[in-house]
C-alpha cells in the first residue's frame, strides 16, 4: 500500500486565496494590512525566505515595508528600528528574518517587538499565551502542520492519536507539542539524548520529524499506517533538497506523508499571512 502525499503547496495556495479573499473585504472598509519584514545581512537562504514572504504579500493584497541592513547594522540600531516600527500605527506586523549576525542577540531582538505586531509568535508572551491556552500569534511552522494534517486529511481525527514530535526547538518541537496537546493528543517529543529513537517513534500514529538532518527518520521508525510529516529541510550529499525522513521507505508504510519540497515548507508562508491578516483585524476592529 502506498501513503497519500498532501500536497502542502496545494494547501497553502488554499489559504493564500481565501485570505486574498478577505484582505480585498477588509479593504472595502478601508483596513488595510501591512507587514514590517526586515532582513539583516546577506545569507542567501535567509533572502529567498524573505523575497518569498514579500510576494506572498504582493500576491495576498497586504502591503509590505522591507528593511534590508548590511551584516554590520548594530543591535542598538536594530532595536531602534524595532521601536520606530512598533509604534507605527500602519504597521500591523513585523517579521526580523532568523538567523541573525553573531553579534546580535536574538532574544533581545524577538524580546523587543510588540507581541500584538510579533507575527512569528516567538516573543515569550505569545508563546506563554499558546501554553495556557489564550488567544495569540502561533509560531507559523507548527501552525502550518495543524492545518496540513486537518486540510490534508479531512477525514482524520488527532484527538486520542500517539504522537511523537522529533525535535525540541523553540521555533517548531516545543509549539508544535502544545498544539497537538490542544488537539487532545497524547505527545511525546523526543530529542538528542532520547533512548532507543526506533522504539518510540514506532509507537506514533502521528510522527512530525524536525531534526535538520537528512533521512534520520527511516521505515524502522514507522508503524503501519501513521500519519508522518516531515519539517526537515535539508541538503543531501548530491545537493538535493530533502527532509528528516526517508521518503521512498516510509511512504511505502505510511497512511499519510508530506514531501520536501511542498510539504510543510510553503504552509509557513501561508500561515505567516494568516497572522498579519489577524493582527489588522486586531489592529482596526478590537477582534
Ligand atoms: N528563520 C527560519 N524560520 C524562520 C521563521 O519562521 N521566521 C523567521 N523570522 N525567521 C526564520
Amino acid at each position: 500500500m502506498s501513503a497519500t502525499i498532501i500536497d502542502g503547496k496545494a494547501i497553502s495556495q488554499q489559504i493564500k486565496d481565501e485570505l486574498k479573499e478577505k484582505c480585498a473585504q477588509l479593504a472595502t472598509k478601508g483596513i488595510n494590512v501591512t507587514l514590517a519584514v526586515i532582513l539583516v545581512g546577506e545569507d542567501p537562504a535567509s533572502q529567498v525566505y524573505v523575497r518569498n514572504k514579500k510576494r506572498a504579500c504582493e500576491y495576498i493584497g497586504y502591503k509590505s515595508l522591507s528593511y534590508e541592513l548590511p551584516a554590520s547594522t548594530t543591535q542598538k540600531e536594530l532595536l531602534e528600528l524595532i521601536d520606530k516600527l512598533n509604534s507605527n500605527d500602519e504597521v500591523d506586523g513585523i517579521l526580523v528574518q532568523m538567523p541573525l549576525p553573531s553579534h546580535i542577540d536574538e532574544k533581545a531582538v524577538i524580546n523587543a517587538i510588540r507581541p500584538d505586531k510579533d507575527v512569528d509568535g516567538f516573543h515569550p508572551m505569545n508563546v506563554g499565551a499558546l501554553v495556557v491556552g489564550d488567544k495569540g500569534f502561533v509560531s507559523c511552522t507548527p501552525a502550518g502542520v495543524i492545518q496540513l494534517i486537518k486540510r490534508g486529511l479531512p477525514d482524520y481525527d488527532i484527538s486520542g492519536k500517539e504522537c511523537v514530535i522529533v525535535g525540541r526547538s523553540n521555533i517548531v518541537g516545543k509549539p508544535m507539542s502544545l498544539l497537538m496537546l490542544r488537539e487532545n493528543a497524547t505527545v511525546t517529543v523526543a530529542h538528542s539524548k532520547t533512548k532507543d529513537l526506533e522504539k518510540v517513534c514506532k509507537r506514533a500514529d502521528i510522527i512530525i520529524a524536525a531534526v535538520g538532518r537528512a533521512g534520520v527518520i527511516t521505515k524502522d521508525h514507522v508503524k503501519e499506517g501513521a500519519v508522518v510529516i516531515d519539517v526537515g529541510i535539508n541538503r543531501n550529499d548530491e545537493g538535493k533538497l530533502c527532509g528528516d525522513v526517508r521518503f521512498d521507505e516510509v511512504s511505502q508504510i505510511a497512511l499519510a506523508i508530506t514531501p520536501v519540497p511542498g510539504g510543510v515548507g510553503p504552509m509557513t508562508i501561508a500561515m505567516l499571512m494568516n497572522n498579519c491578516y489577524e493582527a489588522a483585524l486586531m489592529h482596526n476592529t478590537g477582534v
